[in-house]
């Protein structure tokens, strides 16, 4: 069934169940939505109780943005919300794609008998049988990678076999990126043959699998950020960088948010900070330190008399984790100069004059975010991209210190490390070069989603392409 030519051209996103994954997807389809498409935007119910208990626009599932639109549009996953498999990722990757087949593809052809069939689909990792779903009903569809372009470099790289990556036998091989060589452990570690998560590395090359099907690589990156791998990369695939996508286009409507945690109100303290005297802690949505961790960290913070914003989340639920608790009178002592939330406007807390630093777990969406507002990072990876993210935000862009190459439950990096780490990036030459590097490449990302920047022209070109496909 062809679209109507005078209908708004019609997108369906389908987002792995993951903060991680829903942030940048949900921010792409604001961005089609400002550009006049319609954009059905859909993950699993079990997250959507959570964005819609989240949010302050709480139960709203529809926004007009511009001439466009956004709706979510949430689908159950068929397990109880105590389901053990909810703790397996790999049983509930099986599970979801197993249910997601029959209700992706059932709820296209529930839309196409109003609308017609959308135009394009477009996923994101650990759900690569959308692509099948889409191919099956003869409809384009486009994936949007959520890790730097490098990391896709890497993986691509891994799965053609097109070059040595380090083996049982050989495990210091160095792995040679177009404008990097990444050490054995600088690899995402996925990819590493003692990776503690091999499976996440299989769960992530299932998308290289099936990379005939999408039309096109979207990443939440931009040309001249990561320009030698973009390069190589367009040699074998039509890659368009479309980020930051931080960089709201519907102005302020920050009422469309996808957080599964409630945002805590933190901006009030934040403005009656000094300008640059705050550092931001965040570790991201996933990875969950140890408590000893969370001693140190606290009394490095003292020791530091620095300024701190801390997001503490809870742990989520069904994992068996422990609520963490900060030392006694901790909060006391730091008199005023420290605030801990639960979950925080991440892009709003950077985008903040008050804030001087961000310590981080080097998420990719949390590193495009301090490099999207200029901000200097202590480097504090666990896993996966995060290794091969503080390689490049500390070595390749400049604008950050490594507090302890990566996490490691073994060695707990003392408060001693975090104090002189926070002093090194806050105050003296090195923050100076740090925050000189930030904020060129604030501008490079402000000129490259500006009219007429390489990411602007990436994003029409995609529109034109989903056009023009659906013609
Ligand atoms: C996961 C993986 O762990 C990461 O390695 C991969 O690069 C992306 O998917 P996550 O660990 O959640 O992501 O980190 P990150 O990529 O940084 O994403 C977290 C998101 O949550 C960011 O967009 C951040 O702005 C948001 N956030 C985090 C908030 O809005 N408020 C908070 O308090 C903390």
């Amino acid at each position: 069934m062809a679209s109507n030519n005078d209908a708004p051209t019609r997108v369906l996103m389908v987002s792995f169940p993951a903060q991680g994954h829903i942030n940048p997807l949900l921010r792409l389809g604001k961005h089609l939505a400002a550009k006049g498409l319609s954009v059905t935007f859909s993950t699993t119910e079990s997250i959507g109780k959570d964005i819609r208990a989240a949010t302050s626009a709480n139960n709203a599932l529809h926004w007009r943005i511009g001439a466009g639109s956004l709706t979510f549009e949430f689908f159950e996953d068929g397990l109880s919300d105590d389901d053990p498999m909810r703790k397996n990722l790999l049983d509930y990757t099986v599970q979801l794609e197993r249910v997601g087949r029959k209700v992706i593809s059932h709820m296209i052809k529930k839309h196409a008998e109003s609308n017609g069939l959308f135009s394009c689909i477009i996923n994101n990792p650990f759900v690569p049988w959308v692509c099948d779903v889409a191919t099956e009903l003869g409809i384009p569809c486009a994936l949007l990678w959520i890790q730097s372009v490098a990391v896709f470099t890497a993986y691509y790289h891994y799965f053609n076999k097109s070059l040595p990556f380090p083996t049982e036998t050989d495990l210091y091989l160095d792995v040679p990126l177009p404008n990097v060589v990444l050490k054995h452990d600088e690899i995402p570690d996925f990819l590493h043959p003692f990776s503690p998560f091999p499976f996440l590395g299989k769960l992530i090359l299932e998308q290289f699998k099936n990379l005939s099907k999408p039309f096109c690589i979207l990443v939440d990156s931009f040309e001249e950020l990561e320009f030698d791998c973009v390069k190589y990369l367009s040699k074998h695939l039509l890659v368009r960088p479309v980020g930051p996508l931080v960089k709201d286009p519907t102005h302020g409507n920050g009422v469309i948010r996808g957080d599964m945690v409630k945002v805590d109100d933190c901006m009030g303290w934040l403005s009656s900070k000094a300008p640059s005297s705050v550092v931001y802690i965040s570790f991201g949505s996933v990875v969950y330190l140890p408590q000893e961790q969370i001693d140190e960290i606290a009394r490095g913070l003292l020791m530091s008399k620095v300024s701190f914003l801390w997001v503490l989340k809870p742990p989520r639920r069904n994992l068996g984790l422990e609520p963490h608790v900060l030392p006694e009178g901790f909060l006391k002592q730091t008199s005023e100069g420290g605030k801990v939330v639960q979950w925080s406007p991440q892009e709003e807390v950077l985008a903040h004059p008050s804030v001087a630093c961000f310590l981080t777990h080097c998420g990719w969406n949390s590193s495009m975010e301090a490099l999207t507002f200029g901000v200097p990072v202590i480097t504090f990876p666990a896993w996966g991209d995060q290794v091969t993210n503080a390689k490049f935000l500390v070595d390749v862009f400049g604008v950050g210190v490594r507090l302890g190459h990566r996490q490691a439950e073994n060695k707990v990096v003392t408060g001693h490390e975090v104090e002189n780490c926070l002093l090194k990036a806050m105050v003296g030459d090195t923050a100076e070069v740090l925050k000189r590097n930030a904020l060129k490449w604030k501008d490079a990302a402000d000129t490259a989603t500006a009219h007429g920047g390489s990411s602007y022209r990436n994003l029409d070109a995609f529109v034109a392409d989903i056009k023009t496909r659906s013609m």
